[in-house]
């Protein structure tokens, strides 16, 4: 039984919604009305509160901003025929929450704000949930450091906020993908595993690179070989080599414990599909796709949901895949819609009505 917390509601006057349409919307620009803010004080949780969406006032001491404390997760929130708000599986990212908290030396949050507070969050603005194929409600509850001091050391107060912002798809179109060898994402004794805020920043010139030379993405490969896959930016990554599904496994500690990744995984063997969750070097895949064995390949994430990729690049190799073929992603990206939209039964009872 998790423990209730006085959460203080104060509503908006005038919904932003009367001014704007849900319809096509890009990822992360629009947030909903409310937002919900807790901080944590003297070794406990206090002020939680459900306000207006509203800008912050802070400190340029703010310890969050020199050092980099900061933890964010990413979820997403769908409706059902008759307009229920449904969670798809806040425990799992919840756990993941306070898992890179604990790496960056960050307090837990307790499941009574995380969860109970975002339930309260969606029902109070479950209209900003579009109703259009592919768009949803991205959740995004955050966490920084608050200390005001320069000195190097784990902050002891943080804010955690929850917002909530209407999209669409992340990535519309298949994705170019390329092979990093340059830069390095994360190394065993890392933070690959966490989602704090540095991980993105330092993977953002990797990302700048490659857009110039035409790729959506890159596909980061491990710090000491360049060679070992882990996961491409913003999302996992799966292969399907010879009718099996090759994904990068997590006994690393440099890839992100994907939500996603785990769903995929379990509609994969619902449809008699063979998973391996292994090492996977960039030899092996290229060997794979001159063999024409490499038949289809997907980038998995909250975002991102199923996101088919059509091509890599590696050194002078351009891999290039038939995504109109890729019957495996479709089916699954299908499937998974299916059970997130509540169009077929939520047999894995991921959906938590808010
Ligand atoms: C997510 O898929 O939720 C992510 O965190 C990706 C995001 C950085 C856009």
């Amino acid at each position: 039984m998790v423990a209730a917390v006085d959460i203080n509601v104060t509503k908006i006057e005038h919904s932003k919604l009367n001014e704007m349409s849900l319809e096509n919307i890009p990822f992360g620009k629009y947030f909903s009305d409310h937002m919900l803010e807790a901080d944590y004080e003297n070794g406990e949780w206090k002020n939680v509160e459900i306000k207006p969406y509203q800008p912050l006032v802070l400190e340029p001491s703010l310890a969050a901003l020199h050092y980099g404390q900061s933890i964010f997760e990413g979820i997403k929130a769908y409706k059902d025929a008759n307009g229920n708000a449904f969670i798809f599986r806040p425990y799992d990212n919840f756990k993941r929450f306070n898992i890179s908290a604990t790496r960056m030396c960050m307090p837990n949050v307790p499941e009574e704000i995380f969860i109970e507070g975002m339930k309260q969050l969606i029902e109070l603005d479950k209209n900003w949930i579009p109703n259009k194929k592919d768009h949803s409600l991205y959740i995004r509850p955050l966490m920084f450091a608050t200390d005001s001091m320069l000195g190097v050391k784990p902050s002891e107060s943080y804010k955690f906020l929850i917002m909530l912002s209407p999209t669409g798809p992340y990535y519309a179109e298949p994705m170019k993908i390329y092979v990093e060898e340059k830069y390095t994402r994360a190394a065993p004794g890392g933070v690959g595993f966490a989602k704090n805020a540095g991980n993105y920043a330092g993977s953002m010139i990797a990302a700048q690179e490659a857009k110039k030379l035409g790729y959506d993405q890159v596909l980061w490969t491990d710090a000491f070989e360049h060679k070992w896959l882990q996961e491409v930016g913003m999302m996992n990554v799966m292969f399907i080599i010879n009718g099996v599904a090759v994904t990068p496994s997590l006994d690393e500690g440099t890839i992100l414990h994907g939500v996603t990744r785990d769903s995929i995984i379990t509609l994969l063997k619902e449809q008699g599909i063979k998973v391996e969750e292994r090492r996977i070097n960039i030899d092996e895949l290229v060997d794979a796709y001159k063999k024409e064995l490499l038949t289809e390949a997907f980038g998995t994430g909250t975002a991102a949901t199923v996101a088919p990729i059509k091509e890599f690049k590696y050194k002078h190799e351009v891999m290039q895949l038939d995504t109109t073929k890729a019957t495996v992603a479709s089916a699954l990206k299908k499937r998974f819609d299916d059970i997130r939209y509540s169009h077929a039964e939520d047999i894995f009872v991921w959906m938590v009505k808010a």
